[in-house]
């Protein structure tokens, strides 16, 4: 049996700044005083590590990768205030590549 060596591992988002993407999140979620069903919280991992830290926004199933915490505040203006997706931050775009 062959194990991948600890270094081959890719680094989860909860490695790099997953946890404290989820508390910006919050915060911001808090800060603007949205509906309670507005709702931030990790996840297990989404099976897309490569792309770096990863925020789904539900139901519309939109997937935000390598996200920063400087990402947060518009992704929560943009697209939880005014449903508009944050365009640049998309995983489509890395699909194409
Ligand atoms: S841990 Fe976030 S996509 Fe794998």
């Amino acid at each position: 049996m062959h194990q991948r060596k600890s270094w081959w591992r890719k680094k989860s988002c909860g490695d790099q700044h997953g946890l404290n993407l989820v508390a910006a999140l919050k915060k911001q979620i808090k800060d603007k005083n949205l509906p309670q069903n507005i709702r931030a919280q990790k996840s297990g991992c989404l099976g897309i590590c490569d792309f770096g830290p990863t925020v789904a926004v539900y139901p519309e199933g939109i997937f935000y990768v390598n996200v920063h915490l400087s990402d947060v505040e518009e992704i929560v203006e943009s697209h939880i205030v005014n449903n508009t997706p944050v365009d640049r931050l998309l995983l489509k775009h890395k699909k194409d590549v």
